[in-house]
């Protein structure tokens, strides 16, 4: 077996490069993916007559998150699907019927799936359901009568997360997944990456809302896959699970005790008739037979809040204003969508400040254990480079979250740089900011084996989400960009091979 873990390998071989670009995947246009699963015959839970909006013509304006019945009736979690994962907003092309979801998804490919977990309900009987997007309706995973019982199923999600004791005691749990023919249609062998960040921006809206509807939300991504596949009854050639969540009254907090966020993979080496994205996704899986392996990740201390790297000497201080993003942050999700043009106006430095501390260092007035549910921070590092802000020089910076400092590593404009290596799209040319989060994958991949590229994608896209919603709520402009020379990043931000881009996210004012 080689040594090098097979994300390294994998990140390697789906590096874009000017030379090569082009001659890349080719698109079947004939032969496009079905953005929502069927489930012909089987018993279903509409939704609709809960939707979380207002009566007006400006239906996004008003969200009502009233509860009258407890934060697992149906009309909460229809709020919560909604807001999470729902159909905001339609465009006719061609006679063709667009959807658009709460959360962004490179190419409007929407490679995630929902699923719950229910038992003890009032309403829904014990089962797995998948969320239909487009029907916002709940359907029946099991044919009637044929699943196990709620307390089974239970058993079986906590056993497939090492015993997770929270998920224990829960009667609501939520399972995401990428179905990745959805996006590889487009995007080929890269395409995985892209399933993890837009599978991360739906946990981020997940993350948004669960608070704002009472519910406190563990979280792990730390599990044996086929377990948690088999339970779901997923193909598992064709559709993976990404990450468990367990669902509580906000009340209840205190006395569920979750277990890890990330373990380490199992890296298994991929079989000969893997494609490259079978090859990742097995080889970032957890496989019974190795359970033992998996070590946990301890959350305490390892939060980038309180990462001692991020001490710098000296640096900008970024100062927040009095606005609180929170506040109405749910009209946001729903009002989200991606700016399509970017006008060079420079943000304000408080603006800039206020996005920065809403993304990472969200409401501290909350006890830790309501803090956002990333799988591990301390993996990712955040760059800024600096294209128009007021009272800041242009140039590259390294963001420190903990102490809201921006370090200066390279002064100049790079707006032609960053502009060709986001593949020359001209949004990262004319935004503002642009934040680029990169990672030591040598270092990642040490302490979980190839899931490191999983916890990574996944927490760079929850973040991403973090600045997307927050921006729309200060009334900026805000993209992500999937596509990038990979090289070409790490030459600009000065940083060593064995590092990576993961993700950009364009910030600025809309045309
Ligand atoms: C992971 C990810 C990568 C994306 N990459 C790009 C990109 O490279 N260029 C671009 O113009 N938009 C990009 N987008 C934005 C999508 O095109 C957009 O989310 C999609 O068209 C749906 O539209 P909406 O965000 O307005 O709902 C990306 C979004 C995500 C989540």
């Amino acid at each position: 077996m080689s040594t090098e873990p097979f994300a390294a390998i994998y990140h390697q071989r789906t590096k874009y490069h000017p030379e090569t670009i082009n001659q890349g995947h080719a698109i079947d246009w004939s032969n496009p993916p079905d953005q929502f699963k069927e489930y012909a015959g089987a018993p279903r839970f509409e939704l609709r007559p809960f939707l979380p909006t207002g009566e007006s013509e400006d239906w996004q304006a008003t969200v009502n998150l009233q509860d009258k019945e407890g934060p697992f009736s149906l009309p909460q979690l229809s709020k919560l699907l909604f807001a999470t994962n729902g159909v905001t907003a339609m465009a006719l092309s061609g006679g063709q019927k667009l959807l658009f979801r709460a959360a962004p998804s490179a190419g409007a490919l929407y490679p995630t799936d929902l699923y719950l977990v229910v038992r003890n309900h009032a309403d829904l009987p014990d089962g797995v359901f998948y969320y239909h997007v487009r029907d916002h309706a709940l359907l029946e995973v099991y044919p009637e009568g044929l699943g196990p019982d709620g307390d089974e199923l239970f058993r079986r999600l906590s056993a497939a997360c090492f015993n997770d004791p929270a998920i224990a005691v829960a009667d609501v749990a939520l399972v995401a997944t990428a179905v990745f023919w959805r996006s590889s249609w487009r995007y080929g062998d890269r395409a995985y990456r892209r399933c993890l960040l837009d599978t991360g921006h739906v946990l981020g809206n997940f993350d948004i809302i669960a608070p704002k509807l009472d519910l406190f939300v563990t979280a792990t991504a730390g599990f044996v896959d086929h377990e948690v596949a088999e339970l779901l009854a997923i193909p598992e050639d064709k559709e993976g699970a990404l990450a468990v969540f367990s669902l509580h009254e906000v009340g209840e907090a205190e006395d569920i005790k979750p277990g890890p966020s990330a373990r380490a993979s199992s890296d298994v080496e991929p079989k000969p008739s893997d494609d490259a994205i079978l090859g990742i996704h097995g080889a970032s899986s957890i496989r019974r037979d190795s359970a033992d392996k998996a070590v946990a990740h301890d959350r305490e201390g390892e939060d980038f809040l309180l990462n001692p790297k991020y001490a710098f000497a000296s640096g900008t201080k970024l100062k927040t204003s009095d606005t609180d993003l929170n506040e109405q942050i749910e009209i946001a999700i729903l009002r989200r969508r991606s700016t399509r043009v970017l006008n060079r106006e420079p943000l304000r430095l408080a603006e800039l400040a206020d996005l920065l501390a809403f993304a990472y260092r969200p409401d501290l007035s909350l006890p830790p254990e309501q803090q956002p549910r990333y799988f591990d921070t301390s993996l990712l590092e955040t760059f800024l480079v600096v294209n128009s802000v007021q009272d800041l020089e242009p140039g590259v910076y390294h963001f420190a979250p903990n102490f809201m400092e921006l370090l200066s590593v390279r002064e100049g404009s790079v707006r032609n740089e960053i502009f060709h290596l986001a593949l020359g799209q001209e949004l990262a040319r004319d935004a503002s900011v642009v934040v680029v989060h990169t990672a030591d994958l040598e270092a990642a991949t040490k302490k979980y084996g190839s899931r490191a590229y999983r916890y990574l994608h996944l927490d760079a896209g929850h973040i991403g989400e973090r600045l997307n919603v927050g921006a729309i709520r200060l009334e900026l402009g805000v993209s992500g960009i999937g596509g990038f020379f990979d090289d070409e990043v790490n030459e600009l931000l000065n940083i060593p091979e064995k590092e990576l881009c993961v993700y950009i996210t364009c910030l600025g004012r809309a045309q």
